[in-house]
């Protein structure tokens, strides 16, 4: 009788979890912080310092990223983008009257600001539940006793292997024996396993002065970078409004500015609504194509970080905005590019990684990125990390960044500003509550790759594998091509080419990881695009059923 209380009381304030990232580790990681009695936030914080250690092409304590928290009750949004350290300006990527792109891609001129480790803090502090040492834990532990490399990621070092070895820092720790490191490989990093100890003990200060800020600004020195001591010490994760879309009845919470990701989810998620469009055929993927562009035309013009822009909010999120455009979309054409002239203003009135936490109650949507894999390339020595490559999301007026992506005034450096994102971590709470937790890498794709899955599971009723699984397509605006993602219908690919639009087949887009509500439970799915691995811990007479960690 007394085992059945316990058990009954066990379940009651158990509830079943799930958390999926691009790494097997991390997720263990954070299934581990939820076996300890640690709240979704923790969980996600652990994730978080752990892909730092696992998955070193996109997880970062050297970049930047955004995470939507669910608490229960209300959708939160907080903004750790990376910022333009002094003296960086508009045209600090311009030499003798012209762009050089390898200056805002490659080494210490590249690094904003870093923003991931106090906004996984600024997270852990507003709602953790664990202390810190505890919720870094794992972290620690992986960079000290290393991990095995999988094959997709040996994959990634080999690729990047010129970028690794431009910095003998980054060659010593990432191409141990002079050559990048094979599948099953261990990997050990020990001045990371350091740093990260010291932010374990100390919070914020472990890594924006101290030691850790010595290094990065010694490394800027002699590197050539901007980054100084009061950069760093300046640097502050906010708080802001999520977006907040209604689709399908349901509410879609997203990044907003300077992630350009949840405005763009609007427009799309609203355009294939309106549209009445519900089955995957030609029509269909013509008319989410012109809601792309739409979108990432308002981003190119419009969009940039509102703290230090004049962006024209209201009317990039007004109804009528978007209907104005929607009804001129060619019934069975693209819109040439050059003919869009709108303004929102009178309505006035690859390489990043993502994942997604939910413990029953709160839910984390978190993606963040040191921007190109492995960032800049550039590891900060003696400190075990690299940096991110984001000065490159800026633009540089006539020149489109690394994603083809063009940009106004609007996202022009100044000192302090946030780079203009695409990240789009999403929470959607419908009357059942939270129904999905997602996200995705990819650069200017991501918001695409989101919105597709959106579509699918909400528009086009599949199931999440199905909705995660189905290829994609994506269309910037600029430039003036529609990009397929492997295995997408030759038929359809064939019907768009028919109406005029330039087709160009890439790598699959985005790596979606979510959490979904299918027939009454969650089921954690890692798109088959990537590496990643979900968990769902049910619980048990002692808490949770265990799950199995390894090396
Ligand atoms: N670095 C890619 C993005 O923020 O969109």
């Amino acid at each position: 009788m007394k085992k059945l209380a316990f058990f009954l009381v066990m379940l009651a304030f158990v509830r079943p979890a799930e958390v999926v990232s691009d790494n097997n580790y991390a997720t263990e990681a954070g299934a581990r912080i939820l076996m300890e009695g640690g709240n979704a936030v923790d969980a996600a914080v652990a994730v978080g310092f752990a892909l730092a250690v696992t998955y070193p092409s996109a997880g970062n304590i050297g970049g930047g990223g955004f995470m939507i928290i669910w608490d229960g009750r209300r959708a939160y949004f907080l903004d750790y983008r990376e910022t333009a350290p002094s003296g960086a300006h508009r045209d600090m990527y311009v030499k003798n009257g012209r762009f050089q792109p390898q200056l805002s891609t490659v080494g210490a001129l590249a690094a904003g600001v870093p923003g991931t480790v106090a906004g996984l803090l600024e997270a852990h502090r507003r709602f953790g539940k664990l202390p810190l040492p505890k919720v870094l834990a794992p972290a620690i532990e992986l960079a000290e006793r290393g991990f095995r490399l999988s094959v997709f990621q040996a994959r990634r070092f080999k690729r990047k292997e010129a970028l690794l070895r431009k910095f003998p820092e980054t060659a010593r720790i990432f191409l141990p024996g002079g050559r990048p490191p094979e599948p099953g490989q261990v990997l050990v990093q020990r001045d990371l396993a350091r740093t990260l100890r010291l932010i374990a003990k100390k919070g914020r200060d472990g890594f924006y002065s101290g030691r850790t800020a010595r290094l990065i600004v010694r490394t800027m020195k002699k590197c050539g970078g901007l980054i100084t001591l009061r950069d760093l010490k300046k640097y502050t994760p906010r708080w802001r409004r999520p977006e907040e879309i209604n689709f399908m009845r349901k509410r879609v919470y997203s990044s907003s500015l300077p992630s350009s990701g949840g405005l763009i989810l609007r427009t799309a998620l609203g355009a294939m609504e309106a549209s009445g469009l519900r089955s995957p055929d030609a029509i269909y993927y013509h008319t989410l194509i012109e809601a792309l562009k739409l979108a990432f035309y308002d981003r190119a013009k419009f969009m940039g970080d509102a703290d230090f822009a004049k962006v024209p909010l209201k009317g990039l999120r007004s109804r009528d905005y978007l209907m104005e455009r929607i009804k001129m979309i060619p019934l069975l054409c693209p819109l040439p590019p050059d003919e869009f002239k709108f303004d929102p203003w009178k309505y006035e009135k690859q390489q990043t990684t993502h994942f997604s936490v939910f413990d029953g109650k709160m839910a984390v949507s978190n993606t963040y990125t040191i921007n190109g894999l492995f960032g800049s390339g550039l590891v900060v020595e003696g400190a075990g990390f690299l940096l991110n490559n984001e000065m490159d999301d800026f633009s540089t007026p006539g020149a489109a960044n690394q994603f083809g992506a063009l940009g106004s005034e609007a996202n022009y450096i100044e000192e302090g500003k946030r780079m203009l994102s695409s990240m789009t971590p999403t929470i959607v709470v419908g009357k059942n509550g939270v129904e999905a937790v997602l996200g995705s890498p990819g650069g200017t794709t991501i918001p695409s790759a989101v919105a597709q899955v959106l579509l699918n599971l909400y528009l086009l009723k599949m199931d999440p594998w199905q909705a995660v699984a189905l290829p994609r397509l994506h269309h910037q605006w600029y430039p003036d091509l529609v990009f397929l993602g492997r295995g997408f219908d030759p038929g359809v690919a064939e019907a768009l080419k028919g109406m005029g639009y330039r087709i160009k087949w890439r790598r699959p887009i985005g790596d979606v990881n979510g959490i979904y509500l299918w027939k009454g439970r969650y089921y954690p799915v890692a798109d088959p695009r990537g590496d990643g691995k979900g968990v769902s811990l049910r619980p048990s007479t002692g808490g949770y059923e265990g799950i199995t960690t390894g090396r």
